[in-house]
């Protein structure tokens, strides 16, 4: 296959009230890995969508291969051989259809158009065909409902592949993946950058760009500002100060806050599915405990059974010295827990709603004046105290959340449990998908909770935001916690021990022995 040559000039998009694109330049070829970064809201989606033909009433001009081309539809994309695979991976299969039918699902859909006959024998040997070349292991038979994010992830590349695909544009693919699996979804990308596919690559964990990405292109509120070959000369905090138009420091320095009595207590705690298994913590007034662990360690399912959404079996809860049961979120909400889901466009966020709405929401209480001219009032005032502390762009607070950027909705969903009026805030995985600027935002406003004597869990595999604001971090392994670190006792080194399986009794012990 020929490889791609792509230039977009001048492209540039307006939604009502929001110039999104303001004329932006892009190029690529086939066999380079080119990253796409900027800060949330930039225009980075918007912009590939254009490519995948989602986005058709752009101006401006697209060139591939010398010949002017118009991109009105998906259609049209893919007859120029471009695919793209959105962060919703879960949408986009049909989950009680075998990997080989969702490979193979572009083509049957044709067939049956066409009134052919779908030829099962030859689509299956065809859809091995598919994952044998990018060297991923799949049962064709298997249901893709049954399989992880990652392997869906991965049919979905397989699907894109069964085309006559030049061009791959991946949004933000490793956010939900593990260390192990997003190295899985590197060697095939190499593969195919090798065979000569242009793959765009859109990430906020910058640092993973420089193991994958040869090309970048920066952009910032609607513009591109910056394309250049990625090498370590390009430092991440140079890529940081083009995304956010000023020098930025990533490194952050935690308040000193002081700790108060034990405000949640944690004994035994087992969950009738035993997703979690004997759990014994506590949070202090005004403490941030972190929860480390790889994906798939158990911090997600403790969390929602902290919150009353994961049945215990044994064990007991007590906030500020008296026993509490949760059987429901309501409860847990009653009680005065607030929790940060994962999966936050499906738990997290009334997607149609207004944005003032989804912040108030959790603190409805707050509003419900005797006036409900006084109620609307404050809950105007408060989402745009929220929008501007976090950053959220949006045009007005009453534009619906399903049109904000990916990171965008995220902030919402962070918002909206800031602005709740919890004891104990639960956050998992805070900062997926949200950008290194308004990161930081959102460790303020942790802290500030925190300074008022509130309760913070937060769990993440990402160690490194751990060590910036925890004051003692638990390490989860295989639904169970192995170990607690004061802030001091924590480094990245100690924390990816003890989350991979590492003990204190054999592991460390022997280490110690042999070098001794
Ligand atoms: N369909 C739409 N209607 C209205 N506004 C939109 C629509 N799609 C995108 N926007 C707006 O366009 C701007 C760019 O959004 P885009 O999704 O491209 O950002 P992004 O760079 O991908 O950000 P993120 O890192 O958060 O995913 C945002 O302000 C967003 O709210
Ligand atoms: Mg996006």
């Amino acid at each position: 296959m020929e490889r791609i040559k792509l230039e977009m000039k001048k492209i540039e998009i307006e939604f009502p009230g929001v110039k999104a694109l303001k004329g932006v330049d892009f190029e690529t070829v086939g066999g380079q890995v080119h990253a796409l970064v900027g800060a949330n809201g930039a225009g980075k989606s918007t912009l590939m969508k254009v490519l995948a033909g989602d986005n058709t009433h752009y101006a401006g001009q697209i060139v591939i291969d010398g010949k002017n081309v118009e991109i009105r539809s998906p259609k049209d994309a893919k007859h120029l051989g471009i695919e793209i695979v959105y962060q919703e991976v879960d949408t986009a299969l049909i989950p009680y259809l075998s990997v080989a039918e969702n490979v193979m699902f572009n083509r049957m859909v044709n067939d049956m158009k066409g009134r052919f006959l779908v030829d099962w024998r030859k689509m299956r040997l065809e859809s091995q065909e598919v994952l044998k070349k990018l060297r991923v292991e799949l049962d064709p038979d298997a249901i893709v409902g049954d399989l992880t994010l990652a392997q869906k992830q991965m049919v979905l590349i397989a699907r894109c592949m069964a085309g006559e695909c030049r061009m791959l544009i991946l949004d933000e693919p490793t956010a939900p993946l593990s260390n192990a699996e997003t190295e899985d979804l590197f060697r095939v990308v190499r593969g195919l950058s090798a065979d000569g596919v242009a793959v765009v690559f859109i990430s906020h964990r910058l640092n993973e760009l420089y193991e994958i990405c040869d090309t970048i292109t920066i952009m910032r509120d609607g513009r591109n500002v910056v394309r250049m070959p990625l090498t370590k000369e390009l430092p991440q905090n140079k890529i940081v100060a083009y995304m956010l138009g000023r020098s930025f420091d990533e490194a952050y320095a935690k308040h000193e806050i002081t700790l108060g009595d034990k405000i949640l207590e944690v004994n035994g705690l087992t969950t009738k599915d035993k997703s979690v298994q004997d759990i014994d913590f506590y949070v202090r007034a005004g403490e941030i405990v972190g929860i480390a662990g790889l994906v798939g360690a158990g911090k997600t399912e403790l969390c929602k059974a902290l919150f009353g959404a994961i049945p215990h079996e044994t064990g007991s809860m007590r906030l500020r010295g008296k026993e509490v049961r949760f059987d429901s979120p309501l409860h847990a909400v009653q009680g005065g827990l607030a929790l940060v889901p994962e999966e936050r466009r499906k738990e997290g966020i009334l997607i149609t709603e207004p944005v003032r709405e989804n912040i108030t929401i959790a603190a409805l209480s707050k509003y419900c004046g005797f006036l409900s001219v006084v109620k609307r009032w404050k809950e105007r005032v408060d989402s745009l105290s929220m929008i501007k502390e976090l950053g959220i762009k949006t045009p007005s607070e009453e534009q619906s959340v399903a049109l904000l950027s990916g990171g965008n909705q995220q902030k919402v969903v962070l918002a909206k449990w800031l602005n709740s009026d919890a004891e104990i805030y639960l956050y998992d995985e805070p900062t997926k998908g949200i950008d290194v600027g308004a990161k930081r935002d959102m460790y303020e406003l942790i802290e500030r909770l925190a300074e008022q004597g509130k309760g913070t869990i937060y769990a993440t595999c990402e160690f490194s935001e751990l060590l910036s604001i925890c004051d003692r971090i638990y390490i989860m392994y295989d639904g169970r916690m192995v170990k607690e670190l004061s802030a001091a006792e924590a480094d990245e080194r100690t924390l990816l021990y003890y989350s991979t399986g590492g003990g204190d009794s054999n592991g460390r012990g022997e280490e110690n022995r042999r070098t001794g």
